[in-house]
């Protein structure tokens, strides 16, 4: 029965089976989505830039998803990416998005705890990924331990907000049978601080959520 399922594969099964609603978000042109969604767009711009200020980085990608952000730090001048996903579905679209990329596109169908992913890495992108996690304190260290020296993680966090947390749960959670996070400023600073990261910039563009660049040495 679904319920009783843990909660990593509560997530799994969704990212599973709205693996391609996920995936049409990118295209959806109705100004509500847009207006609803802007965090999409603003953290993949965030990855992109990051990619761009440095020279030919390697990129891991946790939680990659579809490979839409893929696609973008590749064009920014990315040496290699590896995208790591759980959802098979998830990677199926990847991998077909990836391909024009030859062998500087690399992906992983497994848990991100538990997949042979190599490293170190330049960057490590955490997109979308931490709001779904219960333990995100092993993601940070696992992410600290794979970070390159001089490397750094980008991340997106989704904060409680009065009219979005709500809403959030109830879709997610009650509804849609998977379980969801929310973050506080402090609680990222102590967590990646704990992790090893030495500094650690976070913004909040849209109040719904933060952005984070977790520097390594
Ligand atoms: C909201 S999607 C974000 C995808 C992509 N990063 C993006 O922003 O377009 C979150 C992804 O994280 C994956 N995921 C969640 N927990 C994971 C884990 N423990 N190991 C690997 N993938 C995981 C899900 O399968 C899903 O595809």
């Amino acid at each position: 029965m679904a319920g009783s399922l843990e909660a990593p594969q509560r997530v799994r099964n969704r990212f599973t089976t709205r693996a391609r609603e996920f995936d049409d978000l990118y295209e959806d042109e109705r100004l509500l989505v847009r207006l609803l969604r802007p965090g999409l767009f603003r953290r993949r711009q965030l990855a992109v830039d990051t990619v761009a200020a440095r020279q030919a980085p390697s990129v891991l990608d946790v939680g990659c998803g579809s490979g839409r952000i893929g696609e973008f730090v590749l064009d920014a001048g990315a040496a290699s990416y590896l995208g790591v996903d759980f959802s098979e579905p998830m990677i199926e679209m990847a991998t077909a998005r990836l391909e024009r990329f030859g062998q500087q596109a690399q992906l992983i169908t497994g848990d991100f705890l538990s997949a042979d992913v190599g490293g170190p890495f330049d960057v490590v992108l955490a997109l979308g990924l931490f709001d779904y996690l219960p333990d995100p304190e092993r993601f940070t260290q696992r992410m600290f331990d794979l970070c390159a020296e001089g490397g750094v993680v980008v991340g997106s966090f989704p904060a409680w907000s009065a009219v979005k947390g709500p809403i959030r749960k109830l879709r997610y959670e009650w509804l849609g049978d998977c379980p969801i996070f929310n973050y506080t400023r402090s609680g990222l600073e102590r967590m990646f601080g704990e992790a090893g990261f030495e500094r650690v910039e976070i913004t909040s563009p849209g109040r719904s959520g933060f952005l984070l660049r977790a520097h390594r040495g």
